[in-house]
């Protein structure tokens, strides 16, 4: 027996930044399964500066040219005025929104003692206050209807660190703290909320991927984006890392730690190597801060 294709009729889509790069490759991809899409872009420069009108136009346009359903949006992420009108520009389009997909984003890279305010507060909002923007209206539908999908775009340059990326990679861990804030926030409410932390060949990444660039196109994350969109999604809190259709959870986990003889700096200092050490025994992997909290009190009631 075959299992039905995957398909996204009557559902509506938001998706950020879908002028290019990832964004437009998602947007493709739900409109081919049946979704109505609001193509959401800025149209700026990768570093955030300017606007046009055209990115978001021209996809649409290659959406409907292929037989799918879209309308463009060109308001900033980066407001909460900008996230509600991305919103509002949904519900008049198409009268509901399903799924959202925060996507959009910039890049201001530049070692962190001679990063400059402006750098730290545009990426930061684009990044992590723009998915909490647009993310919040629709999460208010999202639970009066009982349904809804979230996807947001972290990064390995947060998860893991990477050099240069001080306002970036704390904005993209940020997004990982928001989908395991909004997964439990939405989990009574038919909402799952996910993330994924891609690699692929774009603007973004235009100088930086070399011989790794032909392998991780954009084509190769958006099914994975389509399934986290999906009802038949299952999971929810999650952070996937997604490139070149090489799919892997990310996960926080914790060692089990050592609970100290005696309070005192020392007494940290001598037993470091137990408190960090890892791998032979495992970790644990919480699943909400009360998870944590139970396993910290269990450490400390046997102790
Ligand atoms: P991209 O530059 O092609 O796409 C980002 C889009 O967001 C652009 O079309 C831009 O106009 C739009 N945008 C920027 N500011 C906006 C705003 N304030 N409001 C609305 N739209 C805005 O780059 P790419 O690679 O497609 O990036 C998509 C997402 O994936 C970003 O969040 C990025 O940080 C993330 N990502 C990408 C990786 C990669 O390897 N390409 C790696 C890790 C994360």
């Amino acid at each position: 027996m075959t299992m039905p294709e995957m398909r996204f009729d009557g559902r509506v889509c938001i998706i950020t930044g879908a002028g290019g790069g990832l964004g437009r490759s998602h947007a493709l991809e739900l409109a081919r399964r049946g979704a109505k899409v609001l193509v959401n872009d800025l149209g700026g420069a990768l570093d955030g500066s300017g606007a046009s009108t055209s990115a978001a136009q021209l996809v649409v346009e290659e959406i409907t040219s292929l037989g799918g359903q879209a309308a463009p949006n060109h308001d900033s992420v980066a407001t909460p005025a900008g996230g509600a009108a991305i919103v509002q520009a949904a519900l008049s389009a198409f009268g509901r929104v399903d799924v959202v997909v925060n996507n959009a984003g910039i890049l201001r890279d530049k070692a962190f003692h001679k990063m400059d305010p402006t750098a730290i507060d545009d990426v930061v909002d684009v990044h992590l206050k723009g998915a909490l923007y647009v993310s919040q209206p629709a999460f208010r539908l999202m639970r009066e209807q009982g349904y809804g999908r979230i996807i947001n775009t972290s990064s390995a340059s947060g998860l893991f660190g990477n050099f240069g990326q001080a306002n970036y990679g704390a904005a993209k861990a940020g997004l990982a703290g928001l989908t395991r804030v909004l997964a439990l926030e939405g989990a009574g409410h038919g909402i799952t909320v996910n993330a994924i932390a891609p690699i692929a060949s774009t603007r973004m990444t235009a100088d930086l991927l070399g011989e790794l660039a032909t392998r991780v196109s954009p084509e190769s994350v958006s099914p994975m984006v389509a399934y986290l969109a999906h009802e038949d999604c299952s999971v929810n809190g999650n952070v996937y890392s997604v490139a070149g259709g090489r799919i892997a959870r990310i996960v926080v986990v914790e060692t089990h730690g050592v609970v100290l003889p005696e309070n005192s700096a020392e007494a940290v200092r001598d037993h470091l190597a137990l408190i960090d050490r890892s791998g032979a025994e495992g970790y644990h992997e919480p699943t909400s801060l009360d998870a944590e909290t139970m396993i910290i009190a269990k450490a400390l009631a046997n102790d």
